[in-house]
């Protein structure tokens, strides 16, 4: 488990996937071990997990699975029913619902209390948060009366996160780490490639066990079962600190691959 928290250490992503290849993705992922998969209404594969959920022998309760409410749906108008359908295509209530991305700062504590709604409605075991800055973290936090168990972001060797994950802490709330191969880019630096050729290992192990390392869960996608394999075994090592501090020393501000313009001068970084 990442710290503190219920939720699964290593989940499958599952954006850009959709229908029938979604479908078939998931159901080899948990054939391999996977027990958290991470899907939202933006995505448009909802049907597609729920599916997939369906012809899995891993009976549902084993599994984590957390989807997110989309921007266009936060209003009283659609949340509920929004939600309503997420859980209606996903086959039953899900571990941990999310808002997606902040909206505007007027607006945050309504699209929270109805958050808390769905929770007391029996539609999610647990809520959080995605892509919100640490004033939104606290704000949220102390809304729901400590509630919030997950901030979903973009966090990987390339982006310096270490005030949100501390302000994150400090709060008993779980980062999960979306994009954390930076679709990539996470793979190429020669800090990850010198210390990835030292262990024996590949550059996308590297980077996913300093996430996990730190007490964040992390959610890569992939399409190739070898790869899919190799996602898994992070949680099978221990990087040295010097290792880990080694990779810290990457991150930047500049090195975000994920924003809206509706983030604009609100990032914390
Ligand atoms: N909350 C949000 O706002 C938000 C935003 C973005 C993403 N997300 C979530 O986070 C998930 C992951 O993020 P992401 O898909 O943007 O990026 P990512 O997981 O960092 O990168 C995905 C890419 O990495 C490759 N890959 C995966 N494992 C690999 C390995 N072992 N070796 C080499 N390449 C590997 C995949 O290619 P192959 O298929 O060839 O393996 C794919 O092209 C998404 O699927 C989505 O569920 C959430």
């Amino acid at each position: 488990m990442a710290s503190n928290s219920v939720i699964p250490q290593l989940g499958l992503g599952t954006y850009p996937l959709m229908g029938q290849e979604a479908e078939d993705v998931i159901v080899m992922a948990i054939e391999l071990g996977y027990r958290h998969i991470d899907t939202a209404q933006m995505y448009g594969n909802e049907a597609a997990v729920g599916k997939a959920l369906r012809r899995s022998p891993v009976p549902r309760e084993q599994l984590f699975v957390v989807t997110k409410v989309d921007p266009g749906s936060l209003s009283a108008q659609r949340f509920h029913s929004s939600v309503a359908r997420s859980v209606d295509d996903l086959g039953g209530p899900v571990d941990l619902l999310l808002i997606h991305w902040p909206p505007a700062d007027s607006e945050v504590d309504a699209a929270v209390d109805r958050l808390v709604s769905a929770l007391e409605e029996g539609r999610t075991r647990h809520i959080g948060v995605s892509n919100f800055t640490i004033a939104l973290m606290e704000r949220a936090q102390k809304r729901t009366g400590g509630r919030i168990i997950c901030n979903q972001v973009e966090f990987h060797p390339l982006l310096d996160q270490s005030k949100l994950l501390a302000a994150a802490t400090k709060l008993g709330i779980t980062l999960t780490a979306y994009s954390p191969l930076a679709r990539g880019r996470a793979l190429q630096p020669d800090m990850v490639q010198e210390i990835a050729r030292k262990l024996g290992r590949p550059a996308s192990e590297i980077v996913l066990r300093w996430i996990i390392q730190q007490g964040v869960a992390a959610i890569p996608m992939s399409r190739k079962r070898e790869n899919l394999q190799s996602n898994l075994n992070v949680l099978q090592f221990t990087l040295r600190e010097e290792d880990m501090a080694a990779l810290t020393s990457i991150g930047s501000a500049a090195g975000r691959t994920v924003s809206r313009a509706s983030m604009s001068g609100r990032w914390d970084n």
